[in-house]
Parts: structure tokens; C-alpha cells; sequence
């Protein structure tokens, strides 16, 4: 492990945050009342500067952009971003794998069209996900409508509480990502299984 100094104690005094770079990365320390701790340099939404957001309640970090607030010991979301302003509900519809990746990490309300396959494999694989999302009945009929499985008649767009069902269903379904080990652990995981 790479050691690096930043700056005296006595420079950043408690409720205090200021950025500094550590070898190539930027990153913000903190100084709460329990001790120092240290984040990523920009917001995760659309990566503001933290280093220009406040700390609040003693122990988070509020974005200066759109108000999202962190966790600074643990990293944890406390509150998404409030953007655009007023609009509680976004719907993000998005194609292809890459896109649903990007779309599940922004915790927002989703459709998801998949890449058809000849052999209707594609329909299993919508509901294999469907289900790893936990999602309520509207949802998963809106996505077999969308994605062309299930008769369009009847179609229609979602109620207020339905997409208030499915932000919930997004939120919980980025909290589950965040507990997830990264790709590197996982794998080491699998191959120690294999041995
Ligand atoms: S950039 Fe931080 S909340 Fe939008």
C-alpha cells in the first residue's frame, strides 16, 4: 500500500473538507468529530465537485449541483439527486446492455428494450431480469409490451403510483448493487470455489 501525505492535522480542523490529489487521484479528506476520512473528488450524478459542497448532519456531504447527499464515512447514497428540479419521477428508457448498466447505477424509474434474438431467447432473459429487479406487476407487463412480447392493446402510459412503485423498485435495485463485492473479488470468490 502506497503511503501519502496531504497535509498537518492541524490544517483541516473539524467540520472542515478540502481537496487534494494523492499521487494521481483527486480526492476530498474530511474532518468530522470522529475522526478523517476521504471520497472521491466528484459526485457520482454528473460529477460535480465536491470539494464545493457543505457537510451536513455532521456526517454527510451535499452535492453543490443537484443536493445528492453521501455518506462520508460509508459512501452510501442518503439522498439522490434532485434533478431536474421538481420532476420526482424520470423515466429512463434505454437499448442494449451497456445503457441498462449506466441506467440501473442513476436508481431512477426504467424500461428496457433488449436486443431480439431469432430464437426468443431474449424473452427469457427479459424475465430473468425482471426478476432479479424485483419488479411490480405494471412493470414487468410495460416491459413485455415495450419489448414487443405481449399484445400492445390495452397498452398504456404508467399511473403517478405506478411510477412511484417503479422509483422505488429502481432505488432498491441500486442499494442492492452497492453491496455488491467489485468484479475483481467476485472473480477471485469463483476461482477459490473452483480449486
Ligand atoms: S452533480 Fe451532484 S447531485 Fe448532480
Amino acid at each position: 500500500m502506497t503511503t501519502h501525505t496531504v497535509c498537518r492535522v492541524e490544517e483541516l480542523p473539524v467540520g472542515q473538507h478540502r481537496p487534494f490529489t494523492a499521487g494521481d487521484t483527486k480526492l476530498i479528506v474530511y474532518h468530522l468529530e470522529d475522526g478523517f476520512y476521504a471520497t472521491q473528488a466528484s459526485c457520482t450524478h454528473i460529477f460535480a465537485p465536491l470539494a464545493k459542497g457543505k457537510i451536513v448532519a455532521n456526517c454527510q456531504i451535499q452535492c453543490p449541483f443537484h443536493r445528492a447527499r453521501f455518506d462520508i464515512r460509508t459512501g452510501k447514497v442518503i439522498e439522490w439527486a434532485n434533478w431536474p428540479p421538481g420532476l420526482v419521477n424520470v423515466l429512463n428508457a434505454v437499448r442494449g446492455e451497456d445503457s441498462l448498466v449506466r441506467a440501473l447505477w442513476a436508481g431512477r424509474p426504467l424500461i428496457w428494450q433488449i436486443y431480439p434474438q431469432d430464437d426468443g431467447a431474449h424473452h427469457a432473459k427479459l424475465e430473468a431480469f425482471l426478476d432479479w429487479l424485483d419488479a411490480p406487476a405494471s412493470l414487468r407487463q410495460f416491459h413485455r409490451t415495450w419489448n414487443g412480447i405481449a399484445d400492445t392493446a390495452g397498452a398504456r402510459s404508467p399511473s403517478t403510483p405506478e411510477l412511484n412503485a417503479w422509483d422505488a423498485c429502481a432505488r432498491a435495485a441500486r442499494e442492492r448493487l452497492f453491496t455488491q463485492d467489485d468484479l475483481a473479488t467476485q472473480l477471485l470468490g469463483f476461482v477459490g470455489k473452483k480449486r
